[in-house]
């Protein structure tokens, strides 16, 4: 028997990567995450709705930046460089600390003052990254470490680093391969707006013919790509969904004080903030955004009736896919992916004010029990 060990996205499509020649591959095993048909959820039952979620807190970090994180700190390893930086929200600090350590370089992360969720603050610790909290938030952060790069001896992996973007495309090419084809609408959060842009140039390598100009949404070639495949026919509108204290796409312009209990999404000034604008108009899409209640909701809806925990930023993918099936914006019929970011388990403590809820306390013995079974089974 021969064996085929998966070995992450730089192993599965280095050669649809710009990665220096020769480049040692920095890898977790990222990528080849579940796409998981609902079936539980009866409007898009009703509505005939072929509904996907590609599962991303499945990733060795557990959430989606793993797949950003392996091409840029392998170019920069590559490169040479021995220290990385980043300003994060709380993903991006945790997958920069495991692909620093697995490369045996430093990380420092800048982290916004008490707005983290515990579960990646402890991951950017236990896997030894500098961590760095400031007095401000997100947006001060990323101004902060796009200077540093010029006065300190480290590469910069937020997603204004071009190879960010180009491991985080992959996510589409495996949708493609997947289902045969692109889904007709693909929804996302958006915060900083990296991922949905990335999204965006995956789908047009899969499907545009080589020698086509590219999407303009590429910060890497603008337009002129070299890895078109023409592997299917059509790409997806794309669809962007924010928190509502934190949607400068549908405020349209940056906001100054973000607010949002979905942490990893609390972003007032998105650094791909044109990029996006052009992968959703190149691609027919719109923007929408949801209250914190109504974000919560959603999570505790797709965790109980479909079995997947995702974490509170991640779900206004699936809410945001929900209200335009019912307001007729997505038609029946359709086939529809949502990218859900992150694990739940990264923020417990979100998670628990509805768990608490859900706790009945009886006493420790079989007949109390008993009776508790029977009254819940109704
Ligand atoms: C879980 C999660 N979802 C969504 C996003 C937003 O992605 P982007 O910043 O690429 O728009 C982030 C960004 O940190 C995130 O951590």
């Amino acid at each position: 028997m021969e064996g085929n060990r998966y070995t992450g996205l730089i192993g599965a499509y280095g050669a649809r990567l710009p990665l220096k020649a020769g480049a040692r591959p920095i890898s977790l095993g990222e990528g080849n995450t579940p796409l998981i048909r609902l079936h539980n959820l009866p409007l898009a039952r009703e509505r005939d709705i072929e509904l996907y979620v590609k599962y991303e807190g499945l990733n060795p970090t557990a959430s989606f930046k793993d797949r950003g994180m392996t091409v840029a700190v392998t170019q920069a390893v590559a490169e040479g460089s021995e220290a990385i930086i980043c300003a994060s929200t709380g993903n991006t600090s945790a997958s920069a600390a495991a692909y620093a350590a697995r490369a045996g370089i430093k990380a420092f992360v800048l982290i916004p003052d008490g707005k983290i969720a515990m579960g990646k603050l402890a991951q950017a610790i236990m896997h030894g990254a500098e961590v760095l909290q400031i007095r401000g938030n997100f947006d001060d952060g990323m101004r902060i470490v796009k200077e540093m790069v010029d006065q300190a001896p480290v590469s910069l992996v937020n997603s204004v680093n071009p190879f960010r973007l180009q491991g985080q495309k992959t996510a589409a090419f495996e949708i493609c391969e997947a289902l045969g084809k692109a889904p007709d609408y693909h929804c996302l959060p958006v915060g900083n707006a990296g991922n949905i842009t990335a999204y965006w140039m995956g789908y047009s390598e899969m499907a545009l013919a080589p020698g086509h100009p590219g999407t303009r949404a590429c910060s890497f070639c603008g337009g002129d790509c070299a890895f078109h495949e023409n592997l299917v026919r059509n790409r997806p509108t794309m669809l962007g969904y924010q928190a509502s204290g934190s949607a400068p796409f549908l405020r349209g312009g940056p906001v100054s004080h973000p607010e949002t209990l979905a942490t990893a999404i609390r972003i007032g000034a998105p650094q791909s903030w044109e990029y996006a604008r052009t992968a959703s108009s190149e691609s027919g899409g719109w923007f929408d955004e949801f209250t914190d209640e109504a974000i919560l909701d959603a999570q505790f809806q797709l965790a109980s009736h479909e079995g997947i925990f995702c974490e509170p930023a991640s779900i206004v993918s699936l809410a945001g896919a929900m209200r335009d099936i019912e307001k007729g914006n997505i038609p029946p019929g359709s086939q529809v992916v949502c990218t859900l970011t992150g694990h739940g388990l990264k923020d417990t403590d979100v998670a628990q004010r509805h768990a608490e809820a859900a706790v009945t306390t009886v006493d420790a013995d079989g007949s109390a029990v008993r009776e508790a079974i029977l009254g819940k089974m109704g």
